[in-house]
């Protein structure tokens, strides 16, 4: 399961913040763009941003979280945004450029456990925004945002919480396994062989993958053992029919970056005849509107000493 794809112009992360998140439609853009700019605003509440302050924006992607808060604060902040994606580094600066702000932004191309090139003491503020769950090792960057914090700064992240998905995964191939199910239907092994593309199906890999083998606590624990004090986490789980998309831009989306859209994995990993049937049958779920989808986020805010 999990095996990203490449082409020349995009990498896992900047194609699926510049396509598979909305499946290359603009009306869904749109409305994720609505949607993740509460979850910014949240966040940058959470990081109780003033004017005058620097913040380090981890993981920027398209620079959301950073160029929202130049949005709200104003000319006084600066920003500085990293990423491991060049290509979304260089999306961020053109949407900064665009924006007539870029002077406020600096762009460090670097990982989360390793923020080279930003001093000790230097920000004021930072925040994370969904980068933590891809990070393997969480504890070096937690340490690492207590290293770059001003006394008295403060961070904010909001990460999915991605475990119980692959966990439902994992059960449903228990289930296909113990002939709990009804094997003479072939519905439920191709929805789980669907399934495992996108999610780990068993729980040794549950373990073993970044975007599963941590929880709420687990934050909590990394952010004391890395020296914060006024820690503060709510998990947040909102359970609700998924908004009606058109099965076409469904095809093209992907529920996170490291997953492949579903119409690659339909197109790669069943024959002709498996896909027809199981998409007959996926689109009927889909398209009844009442199958359920849960998002899990973890809002989590500390400050350093
Ligand atoms: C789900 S996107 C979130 C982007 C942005 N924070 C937002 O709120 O829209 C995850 C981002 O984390 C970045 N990323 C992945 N692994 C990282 C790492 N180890 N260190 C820093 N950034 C990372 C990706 O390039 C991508 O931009």
């Amino acid at each position: 399961m999990l095996q990203p794809t490449s082409d020349a112009s995009h990498d896992n992360w900047s194609r699926w913040i510049l396509e598979q998140r909305h499946g290359a439609d603009g009306h869904c853009e749109r409305e994720v763009g609505v949607e993740i700019t509460r979850y910014a605003d949240r966040v940058l509440d959470f990081a109780g941003l003033r004017a005058g302050m620097t913040l380090v924006d981890v993981g920027t992607g398209d620079g959301l979280v950073g160029l929202r808060a130049i949005e709200r604060i104003g000319a006084s902040i600066r920003v500085i945004m990293t990423d491991v994606s060049a290509r979304l580094l260089q999306h961020a600066q053109a949407r900064a450029q665009a924006s007539g702000v870029s002077g406020q932004c600096t762009y460090l191309h670097c990982a989360a456990q390793r923020l080279d090139g930003i001093a000790d003491n230097a920000a004021d503020a930072l925040t994370m925004r969904a980068v933590l769950a891809y990070v393997d090792d969480k504890p070096a960057a937690m340490r690492e945002v207590f290293r770059v914090l001003k006394p008295g700064g403060r961070f904010a992240i909001a990460e999915p919480i991605l475990r119980d998905e692959a966990l439902e995964v994992c059960m449903l191939r228990q289930l296909i396994d113990s002939g709990s199910i009804d094997n003479s239907d072939p519905f439920f092994p191709l929805l789980l062989r669907c399934r495992a593309a996108q999610f780990p199906d068993t729980e040794e890999q549950v373990r073993a993958l970044p975007i599963t083998n941590y929880g709420e606590r687990d934050l909590v624990r990394f952010a004391i053992d890395a020296g914060f004090t006024d820690i503060h986490l709510e998990l947040h789980i909102d359970v609700k029919t998924a908004d009606c998309v058109p099965w076409e831009t469904f095809l093209r989306m992907a529920p996170h970056p490291l997953s492949p859209d579903l119409e690659t994995i339909l197109q790669t990993r069943f024959t002709r005849e498996e896909r027809d049937y199981l998409e007959v049958r996926m689109r009927a779920m889909f398209e009844s509107g009442k199958q359920p989808g849960a998002s899990r986020i973890a809002w989590l805010t500390a400050r350093k000493p």
